[in-house]
């Protein structure tokens, strides 16, 4: 058997430990992985000022994978903001491509059940460009400045994972900007357009990011995968996990050419934190975007989102209607693992996926 695959593990703040918690439970239970662990956001700021230590970034280098639970909280705003930790650390391992996966879950959604029933949509989101990294930027006074700079190649690379990711799945595209007003949208389109001609099977579509918050709350079944700046797919992301209903049953996933960080998308929930009832099924399918994209095990990563399903049928948190406890939830996501890869696993690959974790650091 091939060396264990190495994980680091950023529990980060408020929540973020015990649903990771929980998600490290699930990964165990199917893989054997050497967990590294490190800090991050405001608990690395307590440590030592800095929420993105020189150990913490060397161990995230060298590892086959990140797994971060949440960051931030109001202690930390200033002077340095907790979220920078997060910033930094996709900047330092070249990350460009966010990745939020939403479906309808069976959970109340505000959208129209008869429409949000049948949706299911990959945001693709590049994380390199745009306002959120452009120079100059400046705070003053009077007058504050951020810069929209975006180049050819960052709209290359995540247009790439989003066409590769449509073609796996209902092989549509819609790409997202404001190219009636803006150059960086402009460019944005035609790189977009250049990259679509090398998957002819892949239907590309365009929209304006005002009509598309419209559409996307109006018709969500309609899309597939939808690809859009730094700043645009930030906002959608958000608006999209409408279909599941909750943040908190979201993952994401931040892909470069090394290590990713797969994360739940919500926040530390700091009035929530050590409460013992916080929802950890965003981080476990989190988990399962680490089993499919980092340690190339889409079988596994298929059984937990299964199980995860199956689970959420009659066992919530309370954030989703429910009064079950994190430990609960998470007891009740193993069983139906046990039960689904009963089912699915052929037995000569038993020792291949056989129950063992080693929790060394
Ligand atoms: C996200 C988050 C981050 C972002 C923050 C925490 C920096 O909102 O992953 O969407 O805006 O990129
Ligand atoms: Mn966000």
């Amino acid at each position: 058997m091939t060396a264990a695959a190495s994980v680091a593990v950023l529990r980060g703040d408020g929540i973020g430990p015990e649903v990771l918690e929980s998600a490290l439970s699930i990964l165990g239970s199917c893989l054997q992985v050497r967990l590294r662990e490190a800090k991050i956001g405001g608990l690395a700021i307590d440590a030592g000022g800095d929420p993105l230590p020189e150990e913490t970034l060397q161990i995230c280098q060298s590892s086959n994978a990140i797994l971060l639970g949440a960051i931030g909280g109001p202690r930390w705003v200033k002077p340095v903001p907790a979220a920078e930790g997060l910033l930094r650390l996709r900047k330092r391992l070249g990350l460009y491509a966010n990745l939020r996966p939403v479906r309808h879950l069976n959970l109340p959604t505000p959208l129209r059940e008869g429409l949000a029933r049948h949706a299911d949509v990959l945001v693709v989101r590049d994380l390199a460009g745009g306002v959120y990294t452009g120079t100059p930027r400046s705070e003053q006074a009077h007058e504050a400045v951020n810069t929209w700079r975006q180049t050819d190649e960052q709209v290359r690379r995540v247009a790439h994972v989003a066409f590769k990711q449509a073609a796996k799945r209902r092989s549509r595209v819609t790409s997202v900007d404001k190219a009636n007003l803006l150059e960086a949208s402009r460019l944005w389109r035609r790189v977009v357009e250049e990259v679509a001609t090398e998957y002819p099977s892949v239907q590309l579509e365009h929209r304006h990011v005002d009509a598309m918050s419209f559409e996307l709350i109006q018709a969500p079944h309609r899309f597939d995968v939808i690809l859009s700046d730094n700043l645009f797919g930030d906002i959608l992301g958000d608006q999209a996990a409408l279909i599941a209903g909750a943040v908190g049953v979201l993952p994401s996933a931040s892909l470069g050419d090394g290590p990713a960080i797969y994360k739940p998308v919500h926040g530390p929930a700091p009035d929530l934190a050590g409460r013992g009832v916080a929802n950890p099924t965003g981080a476990i399918l989190a988990v399962a975007m680490l089993l499919e994209h980092s340690l190339n095990r889409p079988d596994l990563a298929r059984i937990v989102e299964s199980a995860v399903n199956v689970t959420l049928r009659d066992v919530r948190t309370p954030d989703v209607g429910g009064k079950a406890t994190t430990r609960e939830f998470t007891e009740a996501v193993h069983r139906n693992l046990s039960w689904l890869r009963w089912a699915h696993t052929p037995a000569e690959d038993e020792t291949e996926t056989t129950a063992s974790s080693e929790w060394g650091v």
